[in-house]
């Protein structure tokens, strides 16, 4: 089938790519001159597992294709995928700036049936809005052109991308017309075997969904923040409260992990947004703002552990900081708590030593020329002169540490884990102190 794909960012390269791998002839079409080029000459701008080594197959192939070529990319596909960013306003509500701007784009070239497919995640009701952008268009060229909007929102997770892609819990369709429900089984047959994935709903609903599943995740990890927070001071441990609740059947073992709170691209702009849309039609979302205001102050709760333990004195201290990127297996650092620590650190006069696996590039654009901020080469080289070592994101390679080396190398033998890696009783027999979270010690 011939699909063409707006916005070559995350999800619209996984998405292209996935549906190249399976046979489809892809083209996917961005403004950004530098990054297409970036990309027709085999360099993905991204890091996620697995994903170079499809984009080099299929491009090889013929069957993917990356372009600026707006008409061209109209012309192209029966299926035109939105998936440009829908970063958040000032309010927290979704801009839909780039939604918009690409139905206008479909509306000017548009000449045949086609199916438009919203893939970014956006406001309840943005399927009307880019309907009469589109027929506005139309419109005013004086032409005729029958299309459809569907609603296909995604729930792939980042450094897991192609695996959620290739074998999806669920592929949701929301639209006001059967015979596109045919025409996208068609297209999704191949995701789809072994049984029925498939959930059919009426657009609103199926916008309203995607917000729904990250809101829940969101909801459950700032829950069991809040929970380490009173284990904590009432000298309980969260680990052994988790794994009590997590054999409940109805509450699961999944994302029940306390941290240093949750970041990202998507989990902190998506609650925000719907407690936005919410407020916008007269309704207070408590629940929802609850759940980003637990989360501002969970990712505060490392500083505040590393301040108590130094007395407040963190003048002309050094920090070493374990992963950088929002979670493992990605070099993304948007809204991650490591973030959060460094710049409290910094504003208190210390200083930090960083490493990541694959964020160090991320790094290096977001904070150039930091004079306190120094990207080490591995995780041992950050211990060098460091006071403390705090760990923000569960990378494997820090799971099992030299723990003597550790100790050896700071001046003051302490850790702050972020992720619960470690048992408490161990460290402290090593002669460490460890402060970990929801665990009183
Ligand atoms: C999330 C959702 O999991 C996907 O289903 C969704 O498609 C995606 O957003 C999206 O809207 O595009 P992602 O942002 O890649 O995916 O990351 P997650 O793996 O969900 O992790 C989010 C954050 O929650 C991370 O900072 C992670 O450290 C934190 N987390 C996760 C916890 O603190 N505890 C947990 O138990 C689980």
């Amino acid at each position: 089938m011939r699909i063409t794909i707006f916005g070559s960012g995350y999800v619209g390269l996984v998405t292209g790519a996935c549906m190249a791998e399976t046979g489809n002839h892809v083209v996917c079409v961005d403004i950004d001159q530098d990054k297409i080029d970036r990309l027709n000459a085999g360099d993905v701008p991204i890091y996620e597992p697995g994903l170079d080594q499809y984009i080099e197959r299929n491009r090889a192939a013929g069957r993917l294709e990356f372009t600026t070529d707006i008409e061209y990319g109209v012309k192209h596909g029966l299926f035109q995928f939105i998936a440009v960013g829908t970063p958040p306003d000032e309010d927290g509500s979704a801009d839909l700036r780039h939604v918009l701007a690409v139905a206008r784009s479909i509306g000017e070239h548009i000449d045949d049936y086609r199916i438009i497919v919203d893939k970014s995640t956006v406001p309840v009701g943005t399927a009307d809005q880019v309907k009469s952008a589109i027929q506005e268009q139309i419109s005013a060229r004086g032409a005729a052109a029958e299309f459809d909007v569907v609603s296909n929102p995604e729930f792939l997770k980042e450094g897991a991308a192609i695996n959620d892609f290739m074998k999806p819990d669920r592929i949701i369709i929301g639209t006001d017309n059967p015979r596109t429900t045919e025409l996208l089984r068609a297209l999704y047959e191949p995701f789809n075997r072994n049984h029925d994935r498939l959930i059919t709903m009426d657009i609103r609903s199926a916008e309203l969904t995607k917000y729904a599943a990250n809101a829940m995740l969101a909801t459950k990890i700032s829950f069991m923040n809040e929970l380490a927070n009173i284990a904590e001071r009432l000298g309980a441990d969260i680990e052994k409260v988790r794994i009590g609740i997590g054999s409940d059947p109805r509450i699961g073992y999944h994302f029940i992990y306390p941290g240093a709170g949750y970041g990202g691209s998507c989990f902190p702009k998506d609650v925000r947004a719907l407690a936005r849309s919410a407020s916008d039609i007269g309704y207070d979302a408590e629940l929802m703002n609850a759940v980003e205001a637990v989360n501002d102050r969970q990712k505060q709760r490392m500083y505040t552990k590393i301040s108590e333990f130094f007395g407040g004195e963190l003048a002309g201290r050094t920090v070493a900081v374990w992963g950088l990127s929002f979670k493992p297996k990605t070099d993304d650092m948007r809204e991650a708590s490591s973030r959060t620590l460094m710049e409290a650190l910094w504003a208190e006069g210390a200083k930090v030593r960083a490493y990541d696996p694959e964020a160090m590039e991320e790094a290096r654009r977001l904070y150039p020329n930091e004079p306190r901020l120094a990207l080490c080469e591995n995780a041992k080289e950050t211990l060098l002169g460091a006071d403390a070592l705090a760990i923000v994101t569960e990378w494997q390679e820090f799971r099992s540490p030299d723990f003597q080396l550790i100790k050896d190398s700071l001046t003051h033998p302490v850790i702050f884990d972020g992720r619960n890696l470690y048992d408490p009783d161990t460290l402290v027999s090593l002669g460490l102190n460890y402060f970990a979270i929801g665990r009183s010690g």
